[in-house]
């Protein structure tokens, strides 16, 4: 029996490829442990997504490396995006690593610990971007009521900034019967909460389903249970959307929509497509559509060339729509994408100060923003007890943690809960009596 260890950075879509890949592992007899230190194979499922992940990650496996000068039998693995993109570099930069596999061929770790376990010394395994190998869908464990599945990878956007379309390809949709047996089968072990993921969801389409037409058939598996979905594009978020989750109890009320920048110039030279107006238009229609909607972004600063009158403008933008929440970066160039061939022109200093504003912008609005909610009746899903005070935690629709006082009840359970006061961004609520 060999163990093994497995670590993950990057988005969602990221942990549900790992946790498919401990599957492909279990599957063959292999058993998972929690330290690196007693395992037999080490595995790094990896994000390219902002220059500072690689090198974090980069020197995580110099680390990892070190251990196996302890432990010569010990494989280390390198999956994922980094993977795919740098392909031979990682073992330059990382000698000890002994295999590397990209993301869009992550079942190739399997026969290619076989080919190391031979005395062999398996090439990166980086399928060409239109030949994708799925890893097996991962096993639910029921502690986590969080269900999570991916419906389409890859992107047919080309954002000037973005390394996604070049580690994960093009789009391709999974089946529709096979997402609605996979949200089926969730529910059935336990899940109370299940988010579709993609780079762009509102895309999906297979077998003439589109993504409205895919939420109508995912809602109607029966149950106590929830549904979200990230990311939405604002091009491609459409009314139909918005409609089914006004009509839909199941769909929270929750939309994350990257921006990424409120300057009309940016907005171009992101190459994002779509304009301001649109982007406004259509928060202004899921405002109006959906009773109770919480919205969340994402932001870039200090894209090249942005001006301090650009930069204004995203301040601006995120002060006029009241996020719920937002997530900023520092702009980091990625080779290959068609910004790093612009002048990467904003001293990491100044791009490190409208960061900083950001964030100042983001607490009081955050703040600003959760007081509106205190006085309301939400319903929430119990997650379980924070382990210091023994509060138990609760998720609303619009994915705000809502803390309760200590009381005995299940996780799991959905109940009505007032909110009765609002501290930076948490809500603290009290259960109505169950009906
Ligand atoms: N630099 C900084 N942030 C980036 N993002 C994507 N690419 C880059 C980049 N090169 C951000 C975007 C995206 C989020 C997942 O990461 O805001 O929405
Ligand atoms: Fe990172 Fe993007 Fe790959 Fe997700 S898809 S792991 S965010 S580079």
């Amino acid at each position: 029996m060999k163990r093994f260890y497995l670590e993950s950075y990057g988005c969602q879509m990221n942990v549900y490829d790992t946790q498919g890949l401990a599957r492909m592992l279990e599957d063959h007899a292999f058993v998972r442990v929690a330290e690196p230190e007693t395992a037999d194979v080490v595995l790094v499922n990896t994000c390219s997504v902002r220059e500072h992940a690689e090198e974090r990650t980069l020197n995580r496996l110099a680390v990892l490396g070190r251990l196996k000068a302890q432990n010569p039998n010990m494989k280390l693995g390198v999956c994922g995006c980094m993977a795919q993109r740098m392909g031979a570099e990682i073992k330059k930069r990382v000698p000890r690593v002994d295999l590397v596999v990209g993301a869009q061929a992550l079942p190739a770790v399997l026969p290619a610990l076989e080919a190391l376990d031979r005395g062999e010394k398996p090439g990166p395994q980086v399928e060409p971007l239109d030949h994708y190998l799925p890893p097996p869908r991962p096993r639910f464990d029921a502690k986590n009521l969080k269900g999570f599945v991916t419906i389409i990878r890859g992107c047919n956007k080309a954002c000037a900034y973005c390394i996604v379309p070049t580690t994960r390809g093009p789009e391709v949709s999974r089946h529709p019967d096979d997402l609605v047996l996979e949200v089926h089968e969730l529910v059935l072990q336990g899940a109370r909460e299940i988010t579709l993921l993609g780079q762009n969801v509102n895309s999906y389409e297979s077998a003439g389903v589109d993504f409205p037409e895919l939420l109508a058939r995912c809602g109607k598996v029966p149950g106590k249970w929830r549904l979200r979905f990230t990311t939405s594009h604002p091009r491609d978020m459409s009314r139909e959307v918005m409609r089914r989750m006004a009509a839909a109890p199941r769909l929270a009320p929750w939309i994350h929509l990257p921006v990424q920048s409120g300057s009309p110039r940016v907005l171009k030279a992101m190459n994002r497509d779509y304009s301001l107006e649109h982007y406004l238009d259509v928060i202004e229609a899921a405002r109006e559509a959906i009773p109770d909607l919480a919205l969340t972004t994402d932001l870039i600063v200090g894209f090249p060339g942005e001006t301090e009158a650009e930069f204004e403008e995203t301040v601006g933008l995120v002060e006029r729509l009241r996020y719920d929440t937002f997530y900023a970066f520092k702009y980091s160039p990625r080779s290959g994408t068609a910004a790093a061939r612009l002048p990467d022109d904003i001293p990491s200093e100044l791009k490190q100060a409208r960061l900083a504003r950001l964030l100042v912008v983001q607490r009081r609005l955050a703040h600003e923003v959760n007081q509106t909610y205190v006085g309301r009746k939400l319903e929430v899903l119990i997650e379980g007890a924070d382990s210091r005070r023994g509060h138990v935690l609760s998720r609303t629709g619009q994915n705000k943690i809502v803390v309760l006082e200590p009381q005995e009840i299940a996780p799991g359970t959905f109940r009505d809960a007032i909110i009765e006061r609002a501290e930076g961004q948490t809500l603290y609520g009290r259960l109505c009596a169950s009906a």
